[in-house]
């Protein structure tokens, strides 16, 4: 029995993965804003813990994994996940959007990784999962708020990894494809590979039972955009800009 400790448990991606967990008997603590989400889920599952709190709230995050271990003893894993993605149109930049970005998607993570790794570190066990996509590897259009966030989590994931990996806990970062939820409703362009978060959520479990570093989904697509990544960027920036 394993406790789950997962931020963004109120839609999507998160959403599918707790109930997944909670399926199979796991003992699952969720954060997110939207409390009605949250009580649908502990009316649904007596394992769920559901807190209601904002990653951008340093204190409030810190509480909830105190409370989280107080209830369902120590948390052996973390899926940071809580993320938001508004398009930027890159002509104009509204820095308000690009702040919001980097609050939740990053220091979002950040809040939830301070209290626990010191704990972690003690019981020389534990299992972070960072939540972060493709758009960190390299830059794509409209992605000027969102993808550098994803691409600081993958640097950070990295960092940890040299450091808490020899105190035995494992650090691994996901980055997925497109998968068909609230914050990709935004897009009005073909989606390849498009996943439902249910696929999307048995991906990721296959991917943290593993002992790889990087975990993705689907493949075919992560495949390609990796290819991408390594071509020169005269060429990648042609590419891209003719099929988006
Ligand atoms: N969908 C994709 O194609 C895709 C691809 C690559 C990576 N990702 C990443 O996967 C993660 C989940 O994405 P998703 O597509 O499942 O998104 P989603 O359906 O929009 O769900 C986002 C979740 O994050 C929570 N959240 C957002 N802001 C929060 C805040 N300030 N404090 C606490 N919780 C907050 C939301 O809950 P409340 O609104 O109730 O707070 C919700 O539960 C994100 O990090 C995203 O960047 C998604």
């Amino acid at each position: 029995m394993t406790h789950y400790f997962i931020t963004g448990v109120s839609a999507g991606i998160g959403a599918a993965l707790a109930r997944k967990l909670l399926a199979d008997g796991h003992h699952v603590t969720g954060i997110a804003r939207r409390q009605d989400r949250l009580d649908a889920l502990s009316s649904e599952f007596p394992k769920f813990l559901g807190i209601a709190c904002d990653v951008t709230q340093k204190d409030a995050l810190a509480a909830a994994i105190d409370q989280a271990e107080d209830t369902h003893g120590a948390i052996n894993t973390m899926v940071l996940n809580a993320g938001i993605y508004t398009p930027q149109d890159g002509k104009s930049p509204d820095v308000d959007v690009f702040r919001q970005h980097m609050e939740v998607n990053y220091m979002g993570v950040v809040h939830g990784l301070a209290p626990v790794i010191p704990r972690m570190v003690d019981r020389r066990s534990g299992h972070l999962v960072i939540m972060a996509s493709v758009s960190g590897w390299m830059g794509l259009p409209k992605a000027a708020a969102y993808g550098p966030t994803k691409a600081a989590l993958i640097s950070l994931a990295e960092s940890l990894w040299f450091d808490l990996n020899p105190q035995g806990i494992k650090v691994q970062v996901v980055n997925p494809g497109f998968v068909e939820t609230e914050a990709t409703a935004v897009n009005d362009f073909e989606m390849p590979g498009l996943m439902t978060p249910e696929a999307a959520a048995d991906a990721l479990i296959k991917g943290m039972d593993s002992n790889d570093f990087e975990i993705t989904f689907p493949k075919g697509f992560t495949r390609m955009m990796r290819m991408l990544k390594y071509l020169p960027y005269g060429i990648y920036f042609n590419l891209v800009s003719k099929r988006t």
